[in-house]
This record gives C-alpha cells, structure tokens and sequence, in this order.
C-alpha cells in the first residue's frame, strides 16, 4: 500500500523523536519515499545526519536556505507529498499549526500544504490534557488534521496517562487508512461499549466494573478503517474515541433506544457490558434510613440488545458481533451464548479477578464462528481491536 508513496515526514522536538528514526526504517522498508524536516529544537534530539542517512534523502531544516530554494521552493516542498506525517507532534508545533503561523521551514509547509496532514502527539499528559492542547485538537481535526494516538502509559518525565507518541506500527497503520480510503470506507458500523448505570433512586445505581477500554479501542480500529462508526456507550472511564459518532446513555434500556434509533447498519458490534437486571421498584425520591427497615430492592431482566438486533427479521446487520465476558468454562459458555442469542461471532474472554482483564489494559479472547473457537494469544486492547477490525473488515468491506 505505502509503495511510491511520498510522505514529508516533520519531526518535532520531543523525547519521542528518537521513534521516528525507526518510522523511517519502517517507511522505507514498505516502499515509502520519506523527505525529513527537522525542526530546531527537532535537532536537539536526532541529528540530521542519522534522518538522513535512514531516509536516504537530504534533511530539510531552514527556511531561509537559498540552497533548499534553489533546488525545491517551500510551496513545492509541502505539495509534492502525498501525506505530511507529524511526529513527534509537540504542543508547541499543534498551537502553531492551529493558530496558522508560519515562523520556520515545518510550520510554513504546514500551512502551505495542499495535502493531508496526519499527527502523532506527544508531551507530558498534563500538557497534552491542558484546555488550551484540547482546544488546538479540536480546531485542528475541524480543519480535517488527522491524529494518531497519542498513547496511555509511563512516560519519559515520569508520570504516567496520555501522552506518549503511538507507535510505529500504529502510525504506519494510520498513514496506510490515510492513504487509501480504507476497506471500510462508506460502511456503516454500530459500537456499543462500557457499562450501564441502572439507578436504585436518584442518587444510587448498580453498575458492573467495565471500563470501556476494549469497545473504545475497536471503535477507534474501526474508524481507522474508513467505517463510519456510531459509538452508544454507557458511562465507561475512558473518552470515546475522536471522528465517530457518540451517543451517550446510562441504562440498558437507554442502550437499546440508542441502538435502535442508529438506523441500519453493515455490522454492530456488542462490547457492552450491559446490566442483566434494573431495579422494578427504583425510588423516584432519595430512600431514607427512615427505621422501617432495609429497603427490599426487587429486579426485572433487562432487554437483551444483542439477541434483539440479532434477531431482527429485517434491517439485520450483515455481521452481529457479541462479547462473552465469563469466569469459568469460557469457551463452553461462549459457544452456548452465540447460539442462545442467534450472533454471527462471539468474542469470548475470561473476566475472572485473577486475569487483570477487567478494567487492565490487555485481554485474551477466543473468537467463536461458525467455524468453531480460535484463541488469540493475550495483547493488548488495542492489538486485540486492530485485529478484530481487520476480521471484520474482510467480512463486510
Ligand atoms: N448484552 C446485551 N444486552 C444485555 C446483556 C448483554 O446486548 N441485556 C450483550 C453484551 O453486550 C455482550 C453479550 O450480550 O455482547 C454477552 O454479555 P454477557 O454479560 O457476557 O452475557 P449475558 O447475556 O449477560 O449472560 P450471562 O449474564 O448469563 O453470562
């Protein structure tokens, strides 16, 4: 896919630049051409030399070099891509480009480009979840910027959240989605995810220990495919992915409503860990320790969302993806659940304490099919929605 595609690589100055050296090993390796910027304080952390040498090009550095405009002006410089990749992306470098300026050789390009322009974050996580950072994103993805990442985890200045650049092989995904129109371009994919709230009065709800992390990795997959993704997600701990549709619930039954009011869809995918039962005699006004003794709380079955798409006599989507979240005999239960509940695929995993899985950032799942159990080796969330997106754009695309 990236073979003789052209991408004007600017690499920013942050900790992180040192992946960039093996985004360009990566690039070249799959028959990219990369031109390297460097910026100032870029060159604080590579040296020209090493970009260069991996890139096999000349490094581009002034704005002012009469040599660099001699051989390719700046206009041309920022158009004869097909793709200009940011990476490292500092908060200084997207301030700029969303406020327009054009004070060297990268932010000039970026503002002469007629081109995509696709980010890869990274800076410590209370730059990067400071208002004015979260302002310049929205701005920037307004103005069409795509963005990959930018990670959760331990980060150079010690602290730890969002923040770190993604990874190579993240970014060489998101150039490639970038770069095609992806396999799922055009298709209409319906996520659910997180848990459901279902209240006992106003102030107090039953709730499940779902994070959401794994709906939200496979929303944002999916979207990195070119899918158009409506995301109904209960209140989970994570923020819903960026580019996708988000409707926001606190019930099962809210859950269902959303689905449903979705329209039709090429595939739904159930990552929700959705409440069995609500509460029938839930208080309309706050329940009082009043002296008549504990409050007798009665339960009525929630909907299953899952079996009623499923089962839908008309408009079903082409692919039902279930999750089956288990503590014991976990492919035996799965098997049962996608028959019991009519999906096309169930994705199994084992939530028992001992795993981690629940609320961690990893899991290991079996997908069932028709074909029967296929365990994947344990990765992390993300892998995991890679992989599946990928299963499932080669079912509907
Ligand atoms: N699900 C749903 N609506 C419900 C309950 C579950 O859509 N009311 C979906 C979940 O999103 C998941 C699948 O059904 O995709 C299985 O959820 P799980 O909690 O594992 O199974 P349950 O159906 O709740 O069965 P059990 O509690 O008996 O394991």
């Amino acid at each position: 896919m990236l073979a003789d595609k052209h991408i004007l690589l600017i690499v920013g100055g942050g900790i992180a630049a040192f992946k960039s050296l093996d985004l360009v090993r990566r690039l070249r390796e799959q028959g990219a051409r990369v031109t390297p910027v460097l910026t100032k304080s870029g060159a604080e952390f590579v040296t020209p030399l090493s970009l260069s040498a991996l890139a096999a090009s000349k490094v581009y550095q002034d704005l002012f070099s009469l040599t660099d405009e001699a051989e390719m002006g700046h206009i041309e410089l920022s158009r004869a891509a097909d793709l200009i990749v940011v990476a490292p992306a500092t908060a200084d470098l997207m301030a700029k480009m969303a406020g327009g300026l054009a004070n060297d050789l990268a932010t000039t390009l970026l503002l002469a480009t007629d081109k995509r322009v696709l980010i890869a974050p990274s800076m410590n996580v209370r730059m990067w979840n400071h208002p004015a950072t979260q302002r310049n994103l929205a701005t920037l993805q307004g103005d069409g910027v795509l963005v990959v990442g930018p990670n959760e985890g331990d980060m150079a200045c010690g602290e730890y959240g969002p923040g770190r650049m993604a990874e190579v092989p993240e970014i060489i995904a998101a150039i490639d989605a970038a770069l095609s129109d992806g396999p799922l371009k055009g298709r209409h994919v319906l996520v659910t995810s997180g848990p459901t709230h279902e209240p006992i009065d106003p102030v107090r709800y039953i709730a499940n220990r779902s994070s959401g992390a794994q709906g939200t990795a496979i929303a944002k997959a999916l979207a990195a495919l070119g899918a158009d993704i409506t995301f109904v997600t209960g209140p989970a701990d994570v923020p819903p992915p960026l580019g996708v549709k988000v409707v926001k619930v606190q019930t099962a039954a809210q859950m269902l409503e959303a689905v449903t009011a979705a329209g039709a869809a090429d595939a739904a995918i159930f990552a929700a860990a959705v409440a069995d039962w609500h509460v029938a005699n839930a208080g309309t006004q706050k329940i009082k320790k009043d002296g008549s003794g504990l409050p007798k709380l009665e339960f009525a079955e929630n909907p299953d969302i899952l079996a009623t798409v499923s089962q839908m006599k008309q408009g079903r989507p082409k692919l039902v993806v279930g999750f089956a979240a288990e503590t014991q005999d976990v492919v035996a239960h799965a098997t049962a659940k996608r028959l019991r509940k009519g999906c096309d695929w169930i994705v199994a995993n084992d939530v028992s304490p001992a795993t981690g899985i629940m609320g961690g950032t990893e899991n290991a799942v079996t997908l069932i099919t028709d074909a029967g159990p296929e365990a994947w080796p344990r990765m992390s969330k993300d892998a995991v929605a890679t992989a599946l997106a990928a299963r499932i754009a080669k079912e509907i695309a």
